[in-house]
C-alpha cells in the first residue's frame, strides 16, 4: 500500500450551523454560502422553530436574526443556552441597533454581525464560533470525566475483583434498581452504597442510612415508616420515617439481615408497591426512594433457615454486589495502605515518606479479618506513633503482638511454636474486635462463632462486665 496515502489526514468533521431568520431569501443565501464552505446547515424561520430543532439537528453554531415573530432572537438565545450550553450563538442585527447586539453578548452570545451582511465576515465569524463551541464541549467533557473519576475515587482497588465491582457500580448507579451489597465487615459496603447514590440522578437528593441492627423491633418499624400521633405510648407527635426522609434520594439499609420478620413484610410491600403507611395510620403515602441494602451475613443461608423471607431476598437482590475480603485481593493492600498513610499523615501534620520493605511484607502477609477498616485503623495508629520518616513493621499490629509473646515474622505475629491455643484465641478475638470497632456481633460474624462465645471470653479476661454492644 502507498505509504503516502496512509498519512493523508482525515478531513475535519464538518461544522453544523442552524440559520434562523424570518426572511426566506436571507436564510437560503446564508445556507448556500455556508454549505459551499463545507458546513452542514439547517434553517428555521423563527425562535420557536429553532428551539425545536436544537435537540434534533444538534448545531454547534446558531446564526440568528433578532427581530422575528413568535420568539425573537434574544429569547431563543436565552432558552437555547439552557438547553445546549455549548452552542455558540451569533446574532444578526440591523445596522444602527448596536444596543440589542450588546445585550445579546451580555446574555451569552458569542458575537454579532450587522446587516446587511458582509459575507466574508460571516464565514470568518462562524468559523471562530465553531471553534469556541468545540472547545467548550471538550472542556465540559473533560470536567465530567474528572468528576466521574473523583466520585469513584473514594473506592480504591486495582484487583480484578474490585474492578468488576466498580464496573457494576457504574452500570447500576444511574438506574433505580434495588441493590444488595454483601461482604464481610469492613470491606467497604457503605462506601459502595454511597458511590451508587452519588453517581445516580438522585445524587443531589438525600442519602439516608439506617443500621437495622441498632434498634429494637418496635422502634425499627416506626423509624423506617414513621408513625402517627398516638400510635403507641410516647408517640406524642406524628413523625416521618426514614423512607419519607429519603424521598427523592436513596435509603441505605445496613445490616438488613437483622430486620425482624414482621417488618420484613412491610419492607417487601414498599419494594413492590412503592407505598407505605405510617405506624398507627391508614393514609397511604407514596415516596420516590431507591433502596440499597447491605449485609455481612449470608442472606441466602438465612432464607434457608427461614429467618429471612425468600420473596424479600429476591426483591432486594435485583443486583448483587459482592465485596471480596481484603485477603482475597492482596495486591490492593499496598495501594490502600499508601492511601491511608497519606490521609493520616496529612491529618496529623506528619512527614512520613512510606513503609519499610519489612512493613510492606507484614502488611501484605497479614490476613486482615477486619478487612479495609482494620487496615485503615492500623495505619492511623502507626502514623501517630511513628517517630521517623518511614513506618516500620514494629509499628504495625501485624508485626508484633500487642499481648503476650513478642513476635517474629509469623502470620499472626506470634511465636510459633511457643504460644498456647488460649493466647492465639485471645489475640484473634481482640484484634477482630479492634478491627470492627468493638462490636461483639460483628466480631462473631467475622470469626464464624456465636456472639455468646465472644462475650464469655471477654467476661473471663476482663472480669465481670459484658461488653456493651451497639
Ligand atoms: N476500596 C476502598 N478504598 C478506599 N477506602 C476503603 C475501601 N473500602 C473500604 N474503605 C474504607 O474502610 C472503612 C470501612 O468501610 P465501610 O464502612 O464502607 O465498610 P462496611 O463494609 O460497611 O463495614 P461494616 O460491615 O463493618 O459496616 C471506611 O473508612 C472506608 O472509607
Ligand atoms: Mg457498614
Amino acid at each position: 500500500m502507498d505509504d503516502h496515502e496512509q498519512r493523508t489526514e482525515a478531513p475535519a468533521r464538518p461544522g453544523r450551523v442552524l440559520i434562523v431568520d424570518d426572511e426566506a431569501n436571507a436564510r437560503s443565501a446564508l445556507a448556500e454560502l455556508l454549505e459551499d464552505e463545507g458546513y452542514i446547515t439547517s434553517t428555521a424561520s423563527d425562535g420557536a422553530e429553532a428551539l425545536e430543532k436544537l435537540p434534533l439537528f444538534e448545531p454547534e453554531v446558531v446564526l440568528t436574526d433578532l427581530k422575528m415573530p413568535r420568539m425573537d432572537g434574544l429569547a431563543l438565545l436565552e432558552e437555547g443556552k439552557k438547553l445546549r450550553p455549548h452552542v455558540a450563538f451569533v446574532v444578526m442585527t440591523a445596522f444602527g441597533s448596536i444596543d440589542t447586539a450588546v445585550s445579546a453578548i451580555k446574555r451569552g452570545a458569542e458575537n454579532y454581525l450587522t446587516k446587511p451582511l458582509d459575507m466574508t465576515a460571516v464565514s470568518a465569524l462562524v468559523e471562530r464560533a465553531l471553534e469556541k463551541s468545540r472547545l467548550a464541549a471538550e472542556a465540559s467533557r473533560l470536567r465530567e470525566q474528572v468528576e466521574r473519576r473523583l466520585s469513584f475515587a473514594g473506592i480504591l482497588g486495582d484487583h480484578p475483583s474490585m474492578q468488576r465491582v466498580l464496573k457494576t457500580v457504574g452500570q447500576v448507579a444511574p438506574t433505580r434498581a434495588t441493590v444488595l451489597i454483601s461482604g464481610e465487615s469492613g470491606t467497604g459496603k457503605e462506601l459502595v452504597a454511597a458511590a451508587i447514590h452519588h453517581n445516580s440522578a438522585r445524587g443531589k437528593g438525600p442519602f439516608v442510612r439506617l443500621n437495622c441492627a441498632s434498634l429494637a423491633e418496635s422502634l425499627l418499624e416506626s423509624e423506617l415508616f414513621g408513625h402517627e400521633r398516638g400510635a403507641f405510648t410516647g408517640a406524642e407527635k406524628r413523625r416521618a420515617g426514614r423512607f419519607e426522609q429519603a424521598h427523592g434520594g436513596t435509603l441505605f439499609l445496613d445490616e438488613v439481615s437483622e430486620i425482624p420478620l414482621a417488618t420484613q413484610v412491610k419492607l417487601l410491600r414498599f419494594l413492590q408497591e412503592r407505598e407505605l403507611e405510617r405506624v398507627g395510620g391508614n393514609e397511604t403515602i407514596r415516596v420516590d426512594v431507591r433502596v440499597v441494602a447491605a449485609s455481612n451475613r449470608d442472606l441466602k443461608q438465612l432464607v434457608e433457615d427461614e429467618r429471612f423471607r425468600e420473596d424479600l431476598y429476591y426483591r432486594l437482590n435485583v443486583v448483587q454486589i459482592d465485596l471480596p475480603p481484603l485477603r482475597a485481593r492482596r495486591s490492593d493492600i499496598a495501594v490502600l495502605a499508601q492511601h491511608f498513610l497519606r490521609k493520616y499523615a496529612e491529618e496529623n501534620g506528619r512527614e512520613i515518606d512510606g513503609f519499610t520493605d519489612g512493613a510492606l511484607r507484614a502488611l501484605v502477609g497479614y490476613p486482615w479479618p477486619g478487612n479495609v477498616r482494620e487496615l485503615e485503623n492500623a495505619i492511623e495508629r502507626a502514623v501517630v506513633l511513628c517517630e521517623g520518616n518511614q513506618i516500620d513493621a514494629d509499628l504495625l499490629p501485624v508485626g508484633s503482638g500487642r499481648e503476650g509473646p513478642r513476635a517474629g515474622e509469623g502470620d499472626l505475629g506470634l511465636l510459633i511454636p511457643g504460644v498456647t491455643m488460649a493466647e492465639v484465641e485471645r489475640m484473634v478475638i481482640e484484634r477482630t474486635l479492634d478491627a470492627v470497632g468493638g462490636s461483639t456481633a460483628k466480631a462473631a460474624d467475622v470469626l464464624g462463632v456465636s456472639r455468646r462465645t465472644i462475650q464469655y471470653r471477654l467476661k473471663e479476661w476482663r472480669g465481670g462486665e459484658l461488653e456493651p454492644d451497639e
